[in-house]
């Protein structure tokens, strides 16, 4: 691995730039706060910031709903904020990742204004129109039916929407006022990949794909298989996604992407002729390793996927031993995955382990220490917890599009957040009135959490035993160990013994230079009730580099671990 894979050793911080820092007091965080907070992000030990977007939209679906792919929200900044920012991040050694909503637009958007007006203008093909199917019923009401069975998000309703001026659906894969493009359509894809250009030649250093297994959908509009499955990341899902999901086209278009980065390229990666570093491409794709890993190609697509099934989980040593392999296997160095716990849209880590500490300690330790690419949420760094908030007045019109029926002692149980509000109040930075997100004066647009008095970052870098003095660890330690940030991982086999089959331990090593002994680290983690303890078969016996609880010990090559606890050691 050379340096010039800069994103094999980063770590990506995401910015949710509505809740991080508002510096004009309107209650809105701003591109002026990111930059006041940049040497925050720098202290902490973070490679990379990604922006949650930032671009011109009615804020409906806050940002994921785009007017104008080259112009910054109003409310957030404007062209010359965002280029200063990144200038700043640069200035400091920050990478910036900007979040590119390339499935559809907000229906507010002057493409889809126009394309919605008739069937004849020049943008009459840009959106996915169809005339539906005859239903019984038709030659009385005159109403079709929709033309196959795709599903919007959470899969509880159609994803065909009606439009009565051009009398036919369109189709809607997220919510209803978010259009799906024609990305079949030459012209939809060259200004989409002008977007692109657009912020590549101003610098960002890649993008952050939203929803972007979903794209290129079955040209046929063939119905999906029926096949109910319960579980995982989805409430309940019935029908499989063979046309609409990760299908072979939505693979090729990684490459097509991955060919306009290169554009701006410096050489050695490609034709493209370009002077500026690799760009990242870390896409929000859903799917088993063994699926999409096919995404990374050969070098060629997309630098890295997000592994989902660590953000909804059982929290178990065989559930997380079997994630790891799996991902070992199917993503084979030098390919990498991009590990993550939180996000904008699921649960914080503390509420889905029941509120315990100390396993959210142990996850954290794991997120660092793995062979990937690890995603931090902002708040995530000091256990910021979900903010309960009532579903019938959510600003976030995903619980409210798709259960408005649901009630509240329900959905306030769900492991998987429908009003994702609740994970996207703002940053806690001391115990002041709003917290210094805002001025004291000022309203925030979603109330803070009741414990940012307590929970916040001022107070936990003054602990050292806090999350926050946690994760700075874990990070600066994995930014200095070459084990860590570049070197190989095998799972040790704890499943023989009875009394190690909670524990997860892997070996990272530095083994880049052949025949020498590079830099070594142990990480165990303790998944079970009880203590338990690891004979480590290295000869110095280690020294303990990081614990996530005070019992934490090693001692002649054996590192004990209380119940929920993690240890990083020293292989010497
Ligand atoms: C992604 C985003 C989510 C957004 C959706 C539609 O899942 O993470 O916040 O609502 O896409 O763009």
């Amino acid at each position: 691995m050379t340096e010039e894979h800069w994103w094999q050793q980063t770590t990506i911080y995401q910015v949710y730039p509505r809740s991080f820092q508002d510096s004009d007091g309107d209650g809105i965080g701003d591109l002026r706060g990111v930059i006041d907070r940049l040497d925050y992000l720098v202290d902490l030990g973070v490679g990379a910031l990604w922006l949650s977007p930032i671009f011109a939209s009615p804020q409906r679906d806050f940002g994921y709903d785009v007017t104008d792919y080259t112009g910054v929200a109003p409310e957030y900044g404007d062209d010359a904020t965002v280029r200063e920012l990144i200038g700043a991040a640069h200035a400091r050694g920050l990478k910036v990742i900007f979040d590119l909503v390339l499935n559809h637009t907000s229906d507010e958007h002057p493409w889809f204004v126009e394309s919605r007006a008739g069937r004849d203008n020049s943008k009459a093909d840009w959106y996915l129109w169809h005339d539906g199917r005859r239903g019984p019923l038709t030659w009385l009401t005159g109403r079709r039916r929709p033309p196959n069975n795709w599903r919007a998000t959470l899969d509880l309703t159609t994803a065909w929407q009606w439009c009565d001026e051009r009398g036919q659906y369109f189709l809607a894969s997220f919510l209803p006022f978010q259009p799906d493009l024609n990305w079949r359509n030459p012209h939809v894809k060259e200004a989409m990949f002008d977007a692109a250009r657009y912020w590549l030649a101003a610098g960002v250093d890649g993008f952050r794909l939203d929803v972007f297994g979903w794209i290129m959908k079955d040209p046929e509009f063939r119905s999906n298989p029926f096949r109910p499955r319960f579980g995982g990341g989805d409430i309940v899902r019935l029908w499989r996604r063979d046309f609409t999901e990760n299908t072979p086209d939505n693979v090729a278009l990684a490459k097509e992407l991955r060919a306009v980065c290169r554009e701006f390229e410096g050489p050695g990666r490609g034709a493209g002729g370009g002077t500026g570093p690799e760009r990242l491409l870390v896409g929000e794709v859903f799917g088993a390793p063994d699926e999409v890993h096919a995404y990374l190609g050969d070098d060629d697509g997309l630098t890295l996927t997000f592994a989902f099934d660590f953000l909804a989980y059982k929290y178990s040593a065989r559930y997380f031993r079997e994630l790891i392999a799996s991902y070992e296997e199917h993503f084979a160095a030098p390919m990498l995955a991009a590990y993550v716990l939180e996000n904008h849209d699921r649960s914080r880590t503390v509420d889905r382990v029941g509120g315990d500490e100390r396993k959210a300690r142990l996850l954290a330790t794991m997120l660092l220490t793995l062979r990937g690419v690890p995603t931090i949420y902002q708040g995530q760094e000091i256990g910021m917890r979900n903010t309960y908030l009532p579903l019938k007045s959510a600003l976030d019109p995903l619980g409210r599009t798709f259960l408005p029926w649901m009630p509240e002692w329900i959905s306030k149980r769900l492991a998987e957040r429908i009003n994702r509000d609740e994970v996207r109040t703002p940053m806690q930075w001391d115990g002041s009135v709003n917290a210094q997100f805002a001025a004291p004066e000022a309203t925030p647009w979603l109330p803070l959490n009741a414990d940012a008095g307590e929970r916040n970052v001022a107070a936990q870098a003054r602990d050292s035993e806090s999350m926050l003095t946690l994760y700075r660890a874990l990070l600066h330690l994995r930014r200095e160990s070459p084990a860590l940030h570049a070197g190989s991982l095998t799972l040790l086999d704890t499943t023989a013994d009875l009394n190690a089959r909670n524990l997860i331990v892997y070996e990272r090593r530095d083994d880049r230079r052949e025949g020498a002994s590079g830099d070594a680290v142990l990480v165990a983690l303790n998944l079970g009730d009880a203590d338990a303890t690891f004979r480590t078969a290295s000869a110095t016996g280690g020294g303990l580099l990081v614990g996530t609880a005070a019992g934490v010990t090693v001692a002649d090559g054996v590192v004990t671990l209380p119940a929920h606890a993690a240890a990083v050691v020293s292989l010497g």
